[in-house]
């Protein structure tokens, strides 16, 4: 047949997948066209429509950078990361909950001793983060790389300023655990902030006047051989906005209470220069396999 009705197209076109060789991007892009074209019928899309969105998707793309993910944070917004996260970590019994990676895992977490202030150039309230990683049942893991990052006190990230290609990272780096599974680090409180607005997700959001906020919170990604990789944070408890997350992202299991502390000393024994907060929170491995995300910017064959 060379002449196609609305829905005899579509049959073609799911044919014409027919002999692909690989069974599961067969069966993704079938069901993948079926999805984009019940959805061109149930809205009727305009040509005018499908032009903007061909080009709402070119300027995704071209916003895109090697350390800048446009696409990453359109996923994101419309809560197909999270959903992608829901469908892969079904059962996460006695094991922390994840989270999105989210466009800002980006360039080299450098192996950093604990008890270092990763933050020690920037204002704010100061924070030490005490933490440990075990298996579900509560055995440390020693040895474990826990790659951390999170915004300034003023809700932005090092990659987005321009001073990082000279500066390097900041409010970022790895620590290993020690024999306890234990690491600890100084930090600052991060903020709430808002995700970058100046590309077309941010001209989405705000066309469609949804907030562009996401709760004050710490990345972490923890990545134990034998262990489901973690991709995670750990919310400040009594943010503003915890239940505005633009990207979904918040589950209760991941908010943590910081406590607010006058102790001359931090819990490693060192002094600190004045009121401080602090942050406790342990990571329970599932056991498993699986391929931990390469930082953005970092090329696989240079990742760790
Ligand atoms: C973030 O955590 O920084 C983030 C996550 C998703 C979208 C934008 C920002
Ligand atoms: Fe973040």
């Amino acid at each position: 047949m060379t002449q196609f009705s609305e829905t005899e197209l579509t049959a073609a076109v799911i044919r014409s997948f027919d002999d692909t060789p690989d069974p599961r991007a067969k069966f993704l892009l079938q069901e993948l066209v079926k999805s984009l074209h019940d959805y061109v019928r149930k809205t009727n899309l305009t040509f005018e429509e499908w032009d903007y969105a061909i080009d709402f998707l070119t300027r995704t793309g071209q916003k895109c950078t090697d350390i800048r993910q446009e696409f990453i944070l359109l996923s994101d917004v419309m809560g197909v990361s999270m959903l992608v996260d829901a469908v892969n970590h079904r059962d996460r019994e006695g094991a922390t909950e994840t989270t999105v990676l989210g466009p800002f895992y980006v360039g080299e977490h450098k192996v950093t001793a604990h008890g270092t202030d990763i933050s020690a150039e920037l204002e704010g309230e100061r924070m030490f983060v005490q933490s440990r990683v075990t298996d579900r049942g509560g055995k440390p893991l020693a040895n474990v790389p826990v790659d951390v990052w999170h915004a300034d006190d003023d809700g932005f990230y090092d990659s987005q300023k321009p001073t990082f290609a000279t500066q390097g990272p900041s409010s970022r780096a790895r620590f290993i655990t020690d024999k306890d599974g234990r690491f600890f680090f100084r930090t600052i409180v991060p903020c709430s902030y808002p995700i970058p607005t100046d590309g077309p997700v941010g001209e989405m959001i705000h066309a469609t006047k949804r907030p562009a906020l996401r709760p004050a919170h710490v990345h972490f990604l923890v990545a134990a051989p034998g262990y489901q990789p973690l991709v995670t944070h750990v919310f400040i408890g009594g943010d503003p906005n915890i239940d505005k997350d633009v990207v979904f992202g918040v589950k209760d299991e991941l908010i943590a209470n910081i406590e607010k502390r006058t102790d001359p000393t931090m819990p490693d024994g060192k002094p600190s220069s004045g009121p401080w907060h602090l942050m406790t929170y342990e990571f329970r491995m599932k056991p498993g396999e699986g391929v931990a995300p390469k930082p953005l910017g970092v090329k696989a064959s240079e990742a760790a």
